[in-house]
């Protein structure tokens, strides 16, 4: 990360100095340096001249007092209180006494930094986003004791670099890790739980939600061992026992699986890449479209596009491959399943579409419990990326082979499939809907502006949009339902719908 923001800094044609602890790991910094630019150079968006000026920018040394002139220093060691404490108690020493100090934590407070310096107006949070050099969001922050013309100085530096800084006040997590760290947890707790494997939460968060990664090539990107930390000092704050660092991540770090960094974390990186999955070939199958609101229609329309028949009356399922409860409402389409399950030919398989009643309720209604598994399309309704993922969950009673038939038909629709248990939210669902309750909670404590929120995730995450404007696109009626099925479930007090979601749903108006 220090390399990484060295890099910003020089890029942005500010003279630097890299301190390190010793001279090995000045050379590792020399080699992230090289390595990043030189990918910046291949990809022609450097020439050699000028990867050449930004290393000369950058004067590496062992030496604090190398620091006695700068303007600007950037604390990036590793996320251990004590360690910060002394290392801004050599700062001070050294620096000048008009110098503003910032510190680079992601997890730890700024403001128990700040406190055993000599200069704490002076000391600010400067918050880098991995890889420092291709994200645009920094955080800055300021402390009850930061004066304003610090966090005015960085803050204006941060734009001068080209990046986006949103300025808010010390809290674990800030803005971005508060609510990401959440998700990461709870994807790894999924994991841990066998709802899903590690490569269909990541291609479900990928292919269904539009993330850039899945939680578990972030979380080998970011670092478990930081990733730890976070949530370590999130649930110091928070004691919500959603950001107890799961077992799985803490096993991990234990045994030195840090992710890219070392080779190894949720991911083998060294592995030979997965060949890309065979495309399901074969006739596209009969489908019958049970109901007849906005949902039957998104669906009927993508099986019109994969070029599959569609049967909508219920004299005509006796041929389908595939039977879809598509209603929209749970009574309706209870007796829709049950009534298309006595006419449905053998092998068939039933489809119900609610990723909030329950599949096994519906399953056990249908008569044929056997052939039924749940069919969750994220985003049908509200997005381009709609019909991307189908998401197959499978219940206690669901037949041998009938989710691989039901992932094959899906398949056959053009769809990324992915499997997982029966279970409120399925995957996406399940982990974005929560994330989006955080962040409304964080809207309605005041703590950020929806502007600053949402940057946080688009600038930070590289989310193609942000939670707020998450909230107004999926609906927040439906956020809602979801919420109250996933809480249902858990009896998990955080997954309660906040109370700002419940009163803009009375109110009938959007949260922006
Ligand atoms: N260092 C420098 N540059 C890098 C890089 C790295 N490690 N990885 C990628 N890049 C650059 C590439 O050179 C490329 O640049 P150009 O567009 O100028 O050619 C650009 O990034 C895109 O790279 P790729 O095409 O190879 O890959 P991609 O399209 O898959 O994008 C990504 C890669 C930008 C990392 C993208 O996957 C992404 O946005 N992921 C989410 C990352 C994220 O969430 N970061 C925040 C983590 S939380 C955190 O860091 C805070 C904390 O406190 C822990």
């Amino acid at each position: 990360m220090g390399a990484g923001i060295a890099e910003v800094l020089a890029r942005g044609g500010l003279a630097v100095v890299g301190i390190e602890v010793n001279q090995d790991a000045l050379e590792r910094g020399r080699g992230h340096l090289e390595k990043s630019t030189g990918r910046a150079v291949k990809r022609g968006r450097l020439t050699e001249d000028a990867q050449r000026e930004i290393l000369g920018r950058v004067a590496l040394s062992t030496d604090f007092a190398d620091l006695a002139d700068c303007d600007l220093v950037i604390e990036a060691v590793p996320e251990r209180l004590e360690l910060k404490r002394k290392v801004f108690a050599t700062l001070d020493g050294v620096c000048r006494a008009d110098a503003v100090l910032a510190t680079n934590t992601s997890s730890l407070s700024v403001t128990d930094i700040a406190v055993t310096t000599n200069r704490p107006t002076k000391i600010v949070g400067v918050h880098f986003f991995n890889p420092a050099p291709v994200m645009k969001l920094v955080e800055v922050i300021r402390t009850v004791l930061t004066e304003p013309a610090a966090v005015d100085r960085v803050a204006a530096l941060v734009k001068d670099l080209g990046k986006t800084p949103v300025t808010i006040g010390d809290r674990a997590g800030f803005v971005a890790n508060r609510l990401l760290f959440g998700y990461l947890n709870q994807a790894a707790g999924m994991l841990e739980s066998g709802h899903a494997t590690r490569d269909d939460i990541d291609s479900a968060m990928t292919a269904g939600a539009g993330l850039p990664m899945g939680p578990f090539t972030l979380m080998d990107l970011i670092g478990l061992d930081t990733c730890l930390e976070v949530l370590e000092a999130i649930h110091a704050e928070t004691r919500d026992r959603r950001h107890a660092p799961s077992p799985l991540l803490r096993e991990l770090v234990t045994a030195g699986l840090l992710g890219r960094k070392t080779g190894r974390g949720f991911y083998d990186h060294g592995a030979p890449k997965d060949e890309a999955p065979v495309q399901a070939d074969g006739p596209a199958p009969v489908v019958g479209i049970l109901g007849t609101g906005a949902l039957a229609d998104a669906f009927a329309a993508l099986c019109d596009r994969a070029g599959a028949q569609v049967r909508d009356a219920a004299a005509d399922l006796a041929d389908c491959d595939l039977i879809v409860e598509a209603s929209g409402d749970a009574d309706a389409g209870r007796e829709l399943l049950a009534a298309a399950a006595q006419a449905a030919k053998p092998g068939a398989v039933l489809a119900v579409t609610s990723a909030t009643v329950p599949v096994a309720e519906a399953a056990m209604a249908s008569g044929r419990p056997a052939d039924v598994v749940g069919l969750h399309l994220p985003d049908l309704l509200s997005t381009d990326r709609a019909g991307a993922l189908a998401e197959i969950a499978e219940t206690v009673a669901t037949g041998p082979g009938v989710a691989d038939r039901a992932a094959e038909l899906a398949g056959r629709l053009g769809l990324t499939v992915v499997r997982c248990r029966a279970r409120a939210g399925f995957i996406v669902d399940a982990l974005r809907f929560p994330y989006l309750n955080d962040a409304a909670a964080m809207l309605g404590a005041g703590y950020a502006d929806p502007d600053s929120i949402d940057a946080a995730m688009t600038l930070g995450c590289g989310y193609p949009t942000g939670p707020i404007a998450d909230l107004d696109r999926l609906g927040i009626d439906r956020a809602v339902a979801v919420l109250r099925a996933l809480h249902a479930e858990t009896r998990e007090p955080a997954l309660a719908p906040v109370p700002l979601l419940t009163e803009h749903v009375t109110a009938g108006v959007p949260i922006r």
